[in-house]
């Protein structure tokens, strides 16, 4: 269960911004659902919270009835690193290490052998069309496919609960199709719980359900 209740957050400033009033939702495993609303309507801040990269101003984030928000950073990192997925937007593969172990990275920092961690990503790569590529640095990919890499990163550990920003921004239909037949996949036979944010409407329609965030709130679309 995930349970968004009261979310509020501001970033500070010369002018502060409230960007989310008052955030609720609840999603049980097996959901999968999609985010969609304006560039800058607080999309990724919400994802950062739910997330626990970033703290709100009041209000909580529970995930299966552990308060996200009232941890320290030690154990809210830990609980990150096994329970959540996530595919950021600008992606944050790590530079120096290849495409193998970029999707490794997660499970080897869980403490899973380094021969398991490899075989696990090997299998998400190759989920993504990416085998090719493993022994490739990051800066040698094109941006679609260090998205996909992204995407086998966050879900080698099948984690709990999957964060995907924008996860098919920069791929061709095809691709697209891949990634969200994927995602989908995992979240329903794992009994997880999905959150797509995306500007694609294709791309929502694949979701349970949809919310547009307007400012500040959630509605169903
Ligand atoms: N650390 C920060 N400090 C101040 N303002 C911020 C910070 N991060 C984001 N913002 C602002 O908050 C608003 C919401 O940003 P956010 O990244 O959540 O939008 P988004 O809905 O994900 O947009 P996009 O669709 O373009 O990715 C934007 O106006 C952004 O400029
Ligand atoms: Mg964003």
């Amino acid at each position: 269960m995930l349970s968004l209740s009261h979310l509020h957050k501001t970033y500070p400033g010369p002018a502060p911004r409230s960007i989310l009033q008052d955030i609720n939702l609840e999603l049980s495993p097996g959901d999968y659902i999609a985010i969609v609303g304006d560039s800058g309507c607080g999309k990724s801040t919400l994802l950062n919270l739910i997330a626990g990269l970033d703290l709100p101003d009041s209000g909580s984030v529970k995930l299966h009835n552990r308060e996200i928000t009232g941890l320290d950073d030690n154990t809210r990192t830990r609980m990150r690193r096994r329970d959540i997925g996530f595919v950021f937007q600008a992606f944050l593969l790590l530079p120096y290490l290849t495409v193998l172990d970029n999707a490794a990275l997660t499970l080897k920092l869980n403490g899973v052998t380094h021969r398991e961690a490899q075989s696990k990503a090997y299998a998400e790569l190759s989920a993504v069309g990416l085998t090719e590529a493993i022994h490739r640095f990051p800066g040698t990919l094109s941006g679609g496919e260090s998205q996909r890499v992204a995407v086998a990163r966050a879900l080698a550990h099948e984690p709990k609960l999957v964060l995907a920003d924008e996860p098919t921004g920069n791929l061709d239909a095809d691709s697209a199709d891949v990634v969200l037949r994927l995602l989908r996949e995992r979240v329903k036979a794992q009994r997880s719980i999905g959150i797509l944010v995306t500007h694609s409407s294709a791309a929502a329609a694949t979701a349970d359900r949809i919310y547009r965030l307007h400012h500040g709130a959630l509605h169903a679309a």
